[in-house]
């Protein structure tokens, strides 16, 4: 969360810095500033609730000029989104200004010990303090770099922050902790920092030519926690908290990596779920014999004989990517024969969780950043447990501290709301269940094969889905005006069931309660009248017979049904308010099937609400604090 961008170089830092911070908008978006040192050695803010859009300057007054900047996109964590409260932050005397990811932990007591030394504060931020504790390593006479790692000693928690300082060419960055990221590239005597790839866009737009191929990869570095950098036109720098210098491995980034466009549709959202059937390809690619009918995972990092050697499996993950983890514990027993669980990562890293060298901890997250899922996976390594990611960024934190990581290849997903990831990460579990039930022994031949057949008519299956969908808009019409849904769905349906509701509440901020509908008697059956929603997801599988009877309950209390069927059920379909269709599929994969309807019913109701399906309040893509 909170999104950092630092240039220095010989073009104007503002534009850089401002298209970076754009780019990093999807971390947060409550305000945003930037910091310029000027020409005449001064340091310029900018500071603006909102989005970064609204750092535009009025036309008659231009940016400041400057060869060094420092942006942010805030997340608020401590203090509303406010101007005071947006970063950057300087000191007493306006001589730095420090932007920060995360949260200091002690900060209070920071705080209480800065004001009894006459440091003035402006803002109710916890980042303030790192700019006064700056400054007192400053007035001590200790250089800018030494000064800014004395840092790395006094604050408590994950994070990564940023500073520039007038009279200084330089950029200093750090990473305390497993939350918070800082990358950097440097190329052509100029330099990026930012907290995540996007923020290079700038330097891998330039290779001197022009127009839309004139991109070009660049190699980029990535702080691990403990780690500073000091970034000047000259080169990149890194020493760890002692001030010992380090030798960084880079990696090249490439383009596609950040590069992303709407392609003709009115949000990122909606592009990214009618590529979901691109998605699977894209998982499925390299993964599969198709000919011997077989999944093949080139660089699992886990060798055949300790395959067989496991005794169980447990699948982490927050939000989105936990109801993964939920479908993935059950594909793991059906296919893989192993017990399974699924745990969300931040409950997990908070039990004495028993794991030994005979667990695998399937780590499952689009952006490989979330603190919490980060912070278990770093728990499982500890306790010598087997650890692998299901992530789509390459390079991030969950990939470095991963065995190894079967990476989605979804190309970046922009709407806050995951939509193609989750579609992706099913696969991969699908894949994942089914390879550990070949080595495993647990999958016959043939039933590897079929499975593996299964798996290729995805692609299309989906296509199915998505090529009918004109009936949303007027089904948005009609449902946007309830104030409660209660989704219901059994077995491998059920974290479906909660992946709807979240889906819906997350972007149209309408109240919605994911249950199994098994539970529904247990509680949720209270709350049904005609003012209350309820979406089944009852396709043609094992448990169709039990949806029934859950339906007609609903509908015995005046309730309203949209029904999720299997195409040619018209005797439901008869028996329900409203349906969507899915095509026939064998159960393991209908739930990447019957998300897709919750996926454009929660999009268009948000749409005729006119919410910001993008960017919804209060959310960030990565969620880097705990
Ligand atoms: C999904 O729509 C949400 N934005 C959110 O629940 C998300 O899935 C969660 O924050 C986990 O993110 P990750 O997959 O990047 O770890």
């Amino acid at each position: 969360m909170c999104g950092i961008v630092g240039y220095i170089g010989h073009q104007p830092a503002w534009p850089i810095v401002f298209q970076g911070l754009q780019r990093l908008e999807y971390r947060g978006y409550d305000s945003a500033g930037i910091a310029i040192v000027d020409a005449e050695g001064e340091l310029q803010l900018r500071k603006q609730v909102g989005k970064v859009a609204s750092l535009l300057p009025a036309p008659q007054t231009g940016f400041p000029q400057g060869r060094i900047g420092l942006g942010h996109t805030r997340w608020a964590t401590h203090g509303r989104p406010t101007v005071a409260n947006a970063h950057p932050h300087t000191d007493c005397h306006g001589r730095v200004a420090v932007v920060h990811n995360g949260i200091v932990e002690n900060f209070m007591e920071l705080k209480r010990g800065l004001q009894a030394r006459g440091h003035r504060f402006t803002s109710e931020t916890d980042t303030e303090t790192i700019a006064h504790l700056l400054e007192e390593g400053l007035d001590q006479g200790l250089a800018f770099p030494d000064a800014f790692r004395k840092l790395g000693g006094l604050l408590r928690g994950s994070q990564a922050i940023a500073a520039i300082m007038i009279g200084e060419r330089r950029i200093c960055a750090m990473r305390l902790g497993h939350a918070g990221g800082i990358v950097a590239a440097h190329k052509d005597g100029q330099v990026i920092v930012g907290s995540d790839l996007p923020a290079l866009t700038a330097l891998l737009d330039q290779d001197g030519s022009s127009g839309p191929d004139s991109s070009s990869p660049v190699r980029a570095a990535f702080l691990e926690a403990g780690e500073m950098l000091v970034a000047a036109p000259e080169g990149l720098t890194f020493q760890d908290l002692e001030g010992r210098a380090l030798n960084k491995v880079s990696r090249t980034v490439f383009p596609e990596e950040v590069q992303f466009d709407r392609s003709g549709h009115r949000h990122f959202m909606l592009k990214e779920i009618m590529e979901e059937p691109a998605a699977v390809a894209s998982a499925l690619r390299e993964r599969v014999d198709f000919e011997r009918g077989r999944v093949v995972l080139p660089d699992f990092p886990i060798t055949p004989r300790d395959i067989k050697q496991l005794r169980r499996v447990v699948l982490i993950g927050c939000g989105t990517s936990l109801h993964a983890a939920q479908i993935g514990r059950h594909l793991v027993e059906r296919l893989a024969g192993l017990p399974a669980e699924a745990e969300s990562a931040s409950e997990f890293r908070y039990r004495r969780a028993y794991i030994d060298a005979q667990t695998l901890v399937v780590a499952v997250g689009q952006s490989g950043e979330t603190a919490d899922t980060v912070a278990a996976m770093h728990e499982v390594k500890d306790r010598g447990g087997r650890l692998i990611a299901i992530c789509n960024q390459s390079g991030s934190q969950a990939t470095r501290v991963a065995e190894g990581s079967l990476l989605m290849r979804s190309g970046a997903e922009i709407g806050v709301a995951s939509s193609k990831t989750f579609i992706a990460s099913l696969t991969i579990l699908n894949l994942l269940a089914v390879y550990l039930g070949q080595v495993r022994g647990a999958l016959s031949e043939a039933d590897a094969a079929r499975q593996v057949e299964d798996l290729a008519r995805l692609p299309n299956l989906i296509g199915d889905v998505l090529a009918d969908t004109a009936g949303y808009q007027r089904l948005a019409r009609r449902l946007s005006d309830y104030h409660n849904f209660l989704f219901l769905g059994r077995g491998m349906n059920a974290p479906i069931a909660l992946e709807g509701a979240l889906k819906l509440k997350e972007i149209s901020y309408i109240h919605a309660e994911g249950y199994p509908a098994g539970e529904m008697k247990h509680g949720p059956i209270a709350l049904i009248d005609r003012t209350l929603a309820t979406v089944a997801l009852a396709p043609r599988d094992s448990l169709y017979e039990k949806m029934v009877n859950n339906i007609k309950e609903v509908k015995a209390r005046d309730g309203l049904v949209l029904a999720v069927l299997t195409q040619d059920d018209e005797e439901l379909a008869g028996q329900v308010d409203e349906v969507l269709w899915i095509p026939p599929a064998p159960e393991q994969l209908t739930p990447l099937l019957t998300t897709i309807p919750l996926q454009l019913l929660a999009y268009h109701i948000a749409v005729q609400r006119g919410c910001d399906v993008d960017q919804p309040r209060n959310l960030a893509k990565s969620v880097t604090v705990e």
